[in-house]
C-alpha cells in the first residue's frame, strides 16, 4: 500500500471543476497581479480568520517580512520567537537586521512556552512572533498579556494553522498581525507561492497594502521603501474557490488524528502522541515523538509511507545564526522535540485502511527491528507526563 505524507492530487480530483474555472476566470481576464479576484480572497480569508482587513502578499516568508517591515523594526532591536519553527520565521527577523531573541517551546505542544516570554523582554524588544506550530494555536492569553504591558506588538505565524482557535478566536486575529501561507502543502494551498496577512487595524493594514507594492502611494511616489510582495490573482482565485472546503477538511483531519490516537493506544508502540491543549487544533500535521526515529522513518518508507521531519535543526543551531552565539542545550526542549519528532500521514483523503497500515507498519518496526536496534535517544515519557501536571 502507499500512503504519501499528502495527497493533493486526490484533493484535486475532487475540486478540479471549481480550480480550473477559477484558473480560466483569471486568465480570460488578463488580470494577473492584485485587483478584483485578490481583493475578493483578502475579503473571505479575513472573514474566515475573523478579521477585519486582508492583505494578499507573495508568500508566508514575505507576510512575515512586511510585517516586521511596517512596524520600522531593523537594526539594534530584538524580536522574541522560538527556535523550532520553519526557517521563515527567523529568517524575517534576520533580514530585516533585527535581532531574534529565543525562548524554548513547550514540550506538549511544541509551541513557544508564553509563561518564559517576560523573562526575555528588554528595552530593544519590538515585537514577538508566537508560532501555531503543526495546526494548534501557542497560548496566546500570556504573550497578549507582555506585550500589553510592555507596548510590544505580536504577529502571530499562523502558516500552519488557519482556523485554528482557542477560546473562540481563531489563528491569526488575537495579535497585531496574523500570517499565512498559501505555499501548496499547507491547509489552504495556492497553486504555487502565495500568502496572506490579517489585522484588525486599519491603519496598518493600509501600511501594508503600500509596503507589498515597493511602498508607492501614489504610483511610482515612494514615502516608503517597500517590495514586491504582491499575491498574483490566479493564487488568489485558487485559494478563493477551496476556502469553502476547508471546514470539512479540517473534520477529516481531526477525524484522522481521533483514529491515530485510538489506534496507538490499543498497540503498545512507544510512541508519544500529540496534545490537544487548545479548542480547536486543525491537525497541519499529526506528529509522534518515537525513539529510533531515523531507522523508522526509513522503515516506513521501505513500506511506501510518507514521513517528514519538521525541523531537524533548531534555529539557533542553524550555521547561518551562529552569529548569536547558541551552543548546543540552550534550548533542550527544541532540541529534543528536533531529534524526536515525525510527521504521519494525515491529510483529509487518508482512509481508515491507511491510518491502519500505518500504524500496522510502525508496531511491526518496534517489534522486529526497533528491538534489534539500541535506541539512539529514548524518549523519557515520565518527564513529559510529570510536565503535563
Ligand atoms: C511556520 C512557518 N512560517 C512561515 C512559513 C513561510 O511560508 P511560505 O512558504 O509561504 O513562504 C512556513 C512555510 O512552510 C512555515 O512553516
Amino acid at each position: 500500500m502507499q500512503v504519501p505524507l499528502l495527497d493533493l492530487k486526490a484533493q484535486y480530483a475532487t475540486i478540479k471543476s471549481e480550480v480550473d474555472a477559477a484558473v480560466a476566470d483569471v486568465l480570460e481576464s488578463q488580470h494577473f497581479i492584485l485587483g478584483p479576484k485578490v481583493e475578493r480572497c483578502e475579503k473571505a480569508v479575513a472573514q474566515y480568520a475573523g478579521c477585519a482587513h486582508g492583505i494578499g502578499v507573495s508568500s508566508g516568508s514575505d507576510a512575515l517580512l512586511a510585517c516586521l517591515m511596517a512596524e520600522n523594526i531593523g537594526r539594534g532591536d530584538e524580536v522574541i520567537t522560538t527556535p523550532y519553527t520553519f526557517f521563515a520565521t527567523v529568517g524575517a527577523i534576520a533580514r530585516v537586521g533585527a535581532t531574534p531573541v529565543f525562548v524554548d517551546i513547550d514540550p506538549l505542544t511544541y509551541n513557544i512556552d508564553a509563561s518564559k516570554i517576560r523573562d526575555k523582554v528588554t528595552g530593544r524588544t519590538r515585537a514577538i512572533i508566537p508560532v501555531h506550530l503543526y495546526g494548534q494555536m501557542a497560548e496566546m492569553d500570556s504573550a497578549m498579556r507582555v506585550a500589553e504591558e510592555y507596548g510590544r506588538v505580536v504577529i502571530e505565524d499562523a502558516a500552519h494553522a488557519i482556523g485554528a482557535e482557542h477560546k473562540g478566536q481563531r489563528a491569526g486575529s488575537v495579535g497585531h498581525y496574523g500570517c499565512s501561507s498559501f505555499f501548496p502543502s499547507t491547509h489552504l494551498g495556492a497553486a504555487g507561492d502565495g500568502g496572506m496577512i490579517v489585522t484588525n487595524d486599519a491603519e496598518r493594514a493600509g501600511r501594508l497594502r503600500c509596503l507589498r507594492a515597493h511602498g508607492s502611494e501614489p504610483k511610482y511616489y515612494h514615502r516608503i521603501i517597500g517590495g514586491n510582495f504582491r499575491l498574483d490573482a490566479i493564487q488568489a482565485a485558487i485559494v478563493t474557490a477551496k476556502l469553502p472546503y476547508l471546514d470539512a477538511w479540517t473534520t477529516a483531519r481531526q477525524r484522522n488524528a481521533t483514529q491515530y490516537d485510538r489506534l496507538f493506544a490499543a498497540s503498545d508502540i512507544p510512541a508519544v502522541l500529540p496534545t490537544v491543549a487548545t479548542d480547536r487544533h486543525i491537525f497541519n500535521q499529526y506528529i509522534v515523538r518515537v525513539p529510533n526515529r531515523k531507522l523508522l522513518q526509513a522503515a516506513l518508507q521501505r513500506r511506501g509511507i510518507g514521513t517528514e521531519v519538521y525541523y531537524p535543526i533548531p534555529m539557533h543551531r542553524q550555521e547561518c545564526f551562529a552569529y548569536l552565539g547558541y551552543g548546543a542545550g540552550a534550548f533542550p526542549e527544541s532540541e529534543r522535540a528536533a531529534d524526536e519528532t515525525l510527521a504521519i500521514p494525515v491529510h483529509p483523503e487518508l482512509t481508515t485502511q491507511q491510518a491502519e497500515y500505518v500504524v500496522d507498519c510502525i508496531h511491526e518496526f518496534f517489534v522486529t527491528a526497533g528491538k534489534t536496534e539500541k535506541a539512539d535517544r529514548p524518549i523519557d515519557e515520565t518527564r513529559l507526563a510529570r510536565e503535563a501536571v
